[in-house]
């Protein structure tokens, strides 16, 4: 860990602007709900669309640094979550106008230094690849991201095994407990944080009221996204998607990981595409922990 003082830490750089040469001073900092509309806008200079929903969970659940600029303008930001024993890091961006200077190795050097030797994950883009193999992690898996065009195309309902009702706060702690079996780690303060921003959420328990699979869905937009999603098996898991969709005629997106192949057939038959599919790294350690053959969806690329 970090001494407090060395926390904040500067970046100078020689910029070629015109026919002048000007001194960047950059500081990085460790963002607040006051950055929300900042790192919602980083996200647009990268492609990406974050809400400020995403945003308020992100900054709830984990700890973002970014670089600043002297007059304050954030130009950069990268997140980490901790579950006691695993981390994710995730919200990795640099404004195009400042990329290749460093920012992005300075900003994962100071996640890193906060988790400490935990096992830490990544779901990795083609850009941030060479970045993150450069600091010694390793592929372990893959997520395929799957997205449909209009509403899925069900021709059939499928059957599953014990009662799916909606997701409620009384499901919440239960929610907490199986997923920390799935996940391997404790994601208390994430779940809790993403609760109150469902779209819709679904609760599978047995007869006696075992809860043994959970799922959720956000809309960002036009796009309802699905996860995360535990189930224990893929006819259970599709018959929870059946009911997080319900009543939906957009677009929908889940980023499944590769593990679950009978799940992505099905997918691919309701009309879904794979757009991507992006590697898991991994760094201090070589395999993701917990029961990972029960979960069908991961919640974001940023909370693994
Ligand atoms: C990926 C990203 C965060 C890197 O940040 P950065 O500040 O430009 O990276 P750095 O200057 O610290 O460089 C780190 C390494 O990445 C490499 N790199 C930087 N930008 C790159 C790019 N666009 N494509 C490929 N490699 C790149 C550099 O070559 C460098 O390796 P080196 O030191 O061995 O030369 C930044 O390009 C970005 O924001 N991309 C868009 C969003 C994204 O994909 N984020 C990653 C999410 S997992």
């Amino acid at each position: 860990m970090l001494a407090p003082e060395c926390r904040r830490r500067r970046i100078c750089h020689t910029h070629e602007g015109g026919n002048h040469v000007v001194q960047l001073s950059l500081m990085m900092d460790k963002l607040a709900f006051s950055d929300t509309a900042a790192i919602v806008s980083l996200s647009r200079s990268v492609g990406w669309d974050y809400t400020p929903e995403d945003v308020c969970v992100f900054l709830s659940a984990g700890v973002l640094f970014g670089y600043r600029r002297e007059d304050g303008h954030l130009v950069s930001s990268a997140g980490v979550f901790t579950y006691g024993n695993l981390a994710s890091i995730g919200v990795v961006m640099v404004h195009p106008d400042f990329q290749g200077r460093g920012l992005g190795r300075a900003m994962l050097r100071r996640c890193l230094d906060e988790v400490g030797p935990v096992p830490t994950m990544l779901v990795s883009t083609a850009e941030g690849l060479r970045l993150y193999t450069s600091l010694g992690f390793k592929t372990v898996a893959h997520i395929h991201k799957l997205i449909s065009k209009g509403s899925l195309q069900w021709s059939s309902e499928p059957a599953c095994r014990g009662c799916i009702a909606n997701l409620s706060d009384t499901d919440l702690m239960d929610v907490v407990l199986l997923d920390e079996r799935v996940m391997g780690a404790n994601r208390s303060r994430f779940l809790t944080s993403r609760f109150p921003l469902l779209h819709s959420g679904v609760a599978l328990r047995s007869e006696d009221g075992v809860l043994y699979g959970y799922g959720m869905a956000v809309r960002r937009q036009d796009l309802l996204i699905i996860g995360p999603l535990v189930a224990p098996e893929h006819v259970s898991a599709l018959a929870m998607i059946r009911q997080l969709t319900d009543g939906w005629d957009g677009s929908v997106r889940i980023d499944v990981p590769s593990h679950q192949a009978i799940l992505l057939d099905s997918l691919v038959r309701l009309g879904m595409h794979e757009e991507e599919r992006p590697p898991i790294l991994m760094l201090n350690g070589h395999s993701l922990p917990g029961q990972r053959e029960s979960l069908y969806a991961i919640a974001a690329q940023a909370f693994g």
